[in-house]
């Protein structure tokens, strides 16, 4: 009898590919591949990529740069490249890295077995193809195995906002939802197997309108039924798009007991000016009367949100209206980017702030973000919030969790077992998380 042969994967980038990691593995379980968690007993590497920003893809050169000696240890090893790099490079990675034997995109993954086995015969594969044919009903999760209560599931890709700056219509296409009943069953599936929150993902998950049994749903109706589920306690989405954002998704946040209160909403900038020529179609006062309506109706929302700064032609007077926004906001979290050329893109053709300038304002803006952060922070000390367990901590009788807001929370002498929600009261907040007693 042969060993099983040992799938390393690597991911990169949102948790889109994490979500596409979990499935690649399974889809490799079927071809015979176990998961090792380190690459040098690999006899396949997967590196999922993302090529967002500049410094993103070319860490996947590096890596590889890196794994190419390890062929030379074992040769039966094969590399392959998936997830965005692989869209957006194609052929080029190969002929950039020899070593590289496969390179699949984020619409193909369907497709892995078959690419595998032409590997193994010695010959490279590469699809970037958008097939017709519906990747996700073919990479259905068949496992069994109990899992992590958290889960992420994908119910939207790709992407038909086209913002001036950014790659992911070129590399995950076109906006597709997923059938409402088919997520349903996987959600389903998932709670059978210890899931208790379940994030709905997707590149703008507010537009979801997938398939249902009476015409198409929007991403409110969705959570309306996932809600049904006995077993599943928590629902979160990400990541939304301010001009997608329903009246009954706005509804959902006041009624729906299960939906946290934690929204991503990026809105990339605080000037009307930089906001048009990224071609976001929303102004920062739409914006903040969007907030002001979802305020309305759940007051504890805990915002989250992405900037980029040095957006091409930005002035310090539109700098300053971020910073304005962002204190008029006051993210729990929020990412802020410095602006990255990519090529291909309509932005990339603009003449750049210099980089100094760039830096310095990244600075006082993430100044000012880390700020707010600590202070909504500090505030849950006193409170009493329920936490989802989900791992062992490192110190004997502790295990870490989730608050609704999701901060991570460290609860001491815990009687709570990973899958648990439990009442607890916040006693300390530390830089990246919060300590807690149950109730
Ligand atoms: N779909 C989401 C986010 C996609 S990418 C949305 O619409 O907001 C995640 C974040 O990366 C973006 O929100 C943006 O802040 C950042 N980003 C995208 N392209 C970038 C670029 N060229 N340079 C710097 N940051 C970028
Ligand atoms: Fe990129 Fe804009 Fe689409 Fe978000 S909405 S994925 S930033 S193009
Ligand atoms: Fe990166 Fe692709 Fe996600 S570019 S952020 S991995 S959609």
């Amino acid at each position: 009898m042969t060993s099983p042969k040992k799938l390393f994967i690597k991911t990169y980038g949102c948790q889109m590919n994490v979500y596409d990691s979990e499935r690649m593995a399974e889809a490799l379980g079927g071809q015979g591949y176990v998961e090792t968690k380190t690459a040098d007993d690999a006899d396949m590497i997967l590196l999922n990529t993302c090529h967002i920003r500049e410094k993103a893809a070319e860490k996947v050169y590096s890596e590889l740069g890196r794994l190419k000696p390890l062929k030379a240890l074992n040769p039966d090893l094969k590399i392959g490249v998936a997830g965005c790099v692989a869209q957006a490079e194609g052929a080029e990675i190969m002929r950039r890295q020899p070593a590289v034997d496969l390179v699949v995109g984020p619409q193909s993954y369907h497709r892995l077995g078959e690419m595998e086995a032409k590997v193994r015969k010695g010959e490279s594969a590469l699809d970037t193809d958008f097939p017709e044919e519906d990747k996700f009903e073919h990479l259905k999760s068949r496992g069994k195995a109990k899992r992590a209560p958290a889960a992420f599931l994908t119910v939207q890709e790709g992407c038909d906002k086209f913002c001036a700056f950014c790659v992911v219509p070129y590399t995950r296409g076109a906006e597709v939802s997923r059938p409402a009943t088919q997520l349903l069953d996987e959600a389903r599936a998932l709670v059978d197997r210890g899931v208790r929150e379940v994030t709905l993902l997707g590149q703008n998950v507010n537009a979801y309108h997938g398939a249902g049994p009476n015409g198409d749903m929007t991403l409110a109706n969705l959570i309306r039924e996932l809600d049904k589920i006995d077993g599943l306690q928590r629902i979160r989405y990400t990541t939304s798009h301010p001009n997608d954002m329903g009246d009954d998704l706005i509804a959902a946040h006041g009624d729906v007991e299960k939906l946290m209160p934690y929204l991503h909403l990026p809105v990339q900038s605080g000037s009307d000016r930089i906001l048009k020529r990224m071609n976001r179609s929303h102004t920062a006062e739409s914006y903040l009367k969007l907030l002001e309506r979802i305020r309305a109706v759940r007051p504890d929302i805990l915002m989250s949100g992405d900037f980029i700064v040095g957006f091409p032609e930005e002035t310090d007077e539109d700098f300053e209206a971020t910073m304005e926004l962002v204190r008029e906001v006051r993210y729990g979290y929020a990412y802020s980017f410095k602006y990255s050329t990519r090529p291909g893109t309509p932005a990339a053709e603009r003449p750049l702030v210099p980089a100094e300038v760039a830096d310095e304002r990244l600075q006082r803006l993430q100044k000012l973000i880390t700020q707010h952060q600590r202070e909504i922070q500090e505030s849950m000390v006193g409170r009493e919030l329920s936490i989802l367990v989900e791992k062992q901590g490192r110190e004997p009788g502790q295990v870490i969790g989730k608050s609704e807001y999701l901060h991570a929370v460290h609860i001491e002498n815990a009687r709570a077992q990973i899958g648990d929600v439990v009442k607890v009261k916040i006693v300390e907040a530390k830089t990246n998380s919060l300590m807690a007693h149950e109730l």
